[in-house]
């Protein structure tokens, strides 16, 4: 075995080649009304840590616990780090850069998680993979699952995204719309997971998933020279993400490749608050969240006291913004990176806008600060309702081009 577990909230180690989710114990604890315990840590033996470190470059494949024989066949990343000269000027960021997985294949930074439990789906012998998600991990579950030949069942509020409900339609998952909410869908996705089988890939729930996430430090710190950048914002919902991003550079320190953990600052709609709560007031109830940023909209974080030890642990800081500035940020982003993010990645954007003067007072303007942009906006172009539209056609004569005010 290449790994063990550990739960993250009484530290008991757990050593199995079965498929695990939580800890027996601490999980039992939870009833829905206080972020969810028992959560496990993947935990890479030495022997696999100092392969890695004896590498010239390393690669997430270095660090899965279940590698894959073959990434071509769904390649993650890299993704693109932009240096958005635009943009730095307006923050004075010099040294500001947008991390892209919106090039992910299916469109999102959820593929990342996806692939390495697809790659768990394999090892163990299963065919089918189930899971809720606000429609991103849908449709990266299903792009992976149509790829590599899996059956995928996805659970999702009715209200998600028209085109991240079709994607996964098209890419042929068994999809089933919920009157509910993502929380309402997570819950049923487990019961459909113990009537009849198979892998739950949801968000934290499966630690596989945490392990795919944690990719993308394994490609920063690659692409920024091997060294980590000073601080990274994160869009954060379930809290997932910002814990992927955390675990990777935290292997990566004890492979002795990084010296640092890089500042993690959580991003969040104040409509859905509930991880910034934890880490400003270690307040872990839950709560109605309402924003428009649908991928980020939690009540109950699947992940959030690992997302708000890892944030607290690493020095950073929580920042939450209104549903208004995330969706001027979507338009900021196009206009002057030629970006479009879906309000939930711009969230990231807003939240450094609005924390620059803080970011610089902290560590300096000329701090490496990263943006991680996590999602397309062609997925949600209802967003833009009202506030951008077609202009309406012209004649065909060049009379009616003397009409053009530009
Ligand atoms: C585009 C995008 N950004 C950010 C997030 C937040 O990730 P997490 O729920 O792991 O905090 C999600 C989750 O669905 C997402 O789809």
């Amino acid at each position: 075995m290449r790994f063990h577990y550990v739960c993250s909230d009484c530290g008991r180690e757990f050593r199995t080649e079965d498929l695990m989710y939580q800890c027996p114990d601490c999980s039992r604890e939870n009833d829905g009304s206080h972020f969810p315990k028992g959560n496990l840590i993947v935990e890479l033996e030495d022997d696999v840590l100092k392969a890695a470190a004896a590498k010239e470059h390393v690669t997430p494949n270095d660090f899965y616990p279940y590698p894959s024989d073959d990434p071509e066949a769904y390649p993650i990343g890299v993704t693109p780090l932009m240096r958005p000269r635009r943009i730095q000027e307006r923050l004075d960021l010099p040294r500001l850069s947008f991390k892209l997985d919106s090039q992910l294949i299916s469109g999102s930074f959820k593929d990342r998680a996806s692939y390495e439990v697809a790659l768990q789906a394999k090892a163990l012998g299963e065919k089918r993979i189930v899971l809720a998600s606000t429609g991103n991990a849908g449709a990266a579950a299903s792009a992976v699952g149509a790829a590599m030949g899996l059956d995928i069942i996805l659970f999702v509020p009715e209200t998600a995204p028209l085109n991240k409900l079709m994607q996964s339609v098209l890419y042929g998952a068994h999809v089933v719309p919920v009157k509910g909410s993502y929380d309402d869908a997570f819950a049923l996705s487990i019961e459909y997971t113990k009537m009849h089988g198979g892998i739950n890939r949801n968000t934290a729930y499966n630690p596989m998933t945490i392990e795919g996430k944690k990719s993308i430090s394994i490609e920063l710190f690659e692409q920024m020279g091997r060294k980590a950048p000073d601080v990274i914002y994160v869009p954060v919902g379930d809290g997932c993400i910002i814990a992927g991003v955390a675990k990777g550079f935290r292997d990566l320190m004890k492979a002795g490749l990084s010296e640092r953990m890089p500042r993690l600052v959580a991003c969040q709609s104040t409509a859905s608050d509930a991880i910034s709560r934890a880490i400003e007031h270690d307040d872990y109830r839950a709560i109605s969240a309402t924003t428009r940023a649908d991928s980020i909209s939690v009540d109950l974080p699947a992940n959030g006291r690992m997302a708000a030890a890892y944030v607290k642990d690493s020095g950073g800081w929580a920042v939450t913004v209104d549903d208004k500035d995330i969706l001027d940020s979507q338009i900021t982003l196009t206009r002057l990176a030629g970006v479009l993010a879906e309000p939930a990645a711009a969230t990231a954007y807003a939240a450094l806008e609005k924390d620059r003067e803080h970011l610089a007072s902290e560590l300096g303007r000329e701090a490496e600060a990263v943006v991680l942009l996590t999602g397309t906006g062609f997925k949600d172009m209802k967003a833009f309702d009202g506030r951008a539209s077609i202009p309406p056609a012209i004649e065909n004569s060049v009379e009616a081009l003397k009409m053009l005010s530009f």
